[in-house]
């Protein structure tokens, strides 16, 4: 069934969001055209996302022509366009979604006093009768209606529970609760989703709450998944954790979050997560943009390890110090890389996949010449490694009198 049909009803699936396409592509530097986000949209079709987001269609011709290529081109996921609150918009949407058979449509509108003031110069009462009024006609356009409530955390509880019971109401059947400067706290975003389920899901069961969080304070991912603890079953993610301003929260940190903690969590997505680091890699390829080598889960730091101590601890039980497989999210194994804070372990043992059976006073010898060049460059591939083994040798040979030369 094409949409996202019955996992919105099975309590334990998290239906997952990609919006990498439409608030990740709008942030400076990440910008994509009508190729590239095809590709992205294939790839993350096949990493298994419930909606890809495709982009904006009324924000420009090009958005428009990306969100109608994309939808008519790929099988599985919904697709959906953002669009503002008015005819307009959510005509422009209809115009790109109409051959996609699950398509759904995302309106927003900012619901909180400085958005009401600032942007519009509405009172209360005139923002939630035009939320109404432009879910009521995207009904008669739409089945799947997705209603947010911009700048839901600055907004009044009460009046945030009053206009998305409105909207539920008028037919929308998820409500995204955006955290959009990213100014929640996790304790706080929880309580507001218990306060929201709490009114929503006995009148409306079937309605699915949604997190939307921005990392301006680095809590994207911890506020996603407090909302989640109190009830959210839909997360609005990007792959690499692209978005406005310091980005939303990342894909491959929630689910993995969700799946390596199922003891917190209890709950499930669709997504395969041994795709992860090969989406990641194509998003920073059409994007020019690199991966940071810490970034938790798909940065090449998150399975490689310097430190001896940690070495010696992998080599034993790779539990001392991973909490998932590598594999699990598509790197080939654990890497360890050779640098200064490297030990004796781990050159014997890369010196020995490289052919050389190093023991004894030999050992020492190429791992107190190792310390010396990691020092000067850092990380020591094994072109340096063998460098080290061979003027060490030559060191050994000239000690002994020009005697001994085997030392492989
Ligand atoms: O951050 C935000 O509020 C948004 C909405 C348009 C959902 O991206
Ligand atoms: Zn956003």
């Amino acid at each position: 069934m094409p949409g996202v049909g019955d996992k919105a009803r099975d309590p334990n699936r998290v239906i997952v969001f990609d919006t990498t396409l439409r608030d990740g592509e709008q942030a400076p530097g990440f910008s994509m055209g009508v190729a590239e986000k095809l590709e992205m949209a294939r790839a993350l079709a096949d990493l298994g996302v419930d909606v890809i987001e495709a982009g904006f269609a009324a924000a420009s011709p090009g958005d428009e022509e990306a969100v109608r290529v994309v939808s008519g081109e790929i099988e599985g996921p919904a697709f959906c366009s953002l669009s503002r609150a008015t005819e307009g918009d959510i005509m422009a949407a209809h115009r790109a979604l109409a051959h996609n058979r699950g398509r759904r449509i995302h309106i927003f509108l900012g619901t909180s006093p400085i958005h009401r003031k600032a942007k519009f110069n509405m009172t209360a009462d005139e923002v939630l009768a035009q939320a109404v009024r432009s879910v009521a006609f995207a009904r008669t356009l739409f089945d799947d209606v997705e209603f947010s409530a911009e700048d839901a955390i600055r907004t009044e509880p009460d009046f945030l529970g009053d206009v998305m019971e409105a909207v539920a109401e008028a037919g929308a059947s998820t409500l995204n609760v955006p955290d959009t400067v990213g100014y929640s706290t996790p304790i706080e975003i929880h309580a507001l989703f218990q306060y929201l389920h709490g009114r929503i899901a006995p009148k409306y069961p079937d309605a699915v709450l949604s997190a939307h969080c921005h990392d301006d304070l680095g809590m994207a991912v911890a506020n996603t998944l407090a909302a989640v603890q109190a009830g959210a079953r839909q997360v609005e993610v990007a792959v690499n954790g692209i978005g406005e301003r310091a980005g939303n929260s990342a894909l491959e940190e929630v689910v993995m979050a969700l799946r390596t903690r199922a003891d917190q969590y209890g709950l499930t997505t669709g997504v395969d997560t041994t795709k992860l680091v090969g989406v990641s890699r194509l998003l920073s390829k059409v994007t020019e943009s690199p991966v940071p080598r810490n970034k938790a889960i798909v940065g090449v730091n998150a399975f490689a390890h310097e430190a001896g101590i940690h070495q010696h601890g992998v080599l034993v039980d790779a539990r001392t110090y991973e909490i998932m497989l590598p594999q699990d999210v598509g790197f080939d194994g654990t890497s360890f890389v050779l640098g200064k804070h490297s030990g004796r372990h781990a050159v014997a043992k890369r010196a020995s996949v490289l052919g050389h059976e190093l023991s004894g006073n030999f050992l020492s010898a190429v791992f107190r010449g190792f310390k010396r060049r990691a020092d000067e460059i850092g990380e020591i591939n094994d072109r340096e490694l063998l460098a080290i083994i061979s003027s060490a040798a030559k060191e050994d040979t000239r000690e002994d009198g020009g005697r001994r030369v085997v030392h492989s």
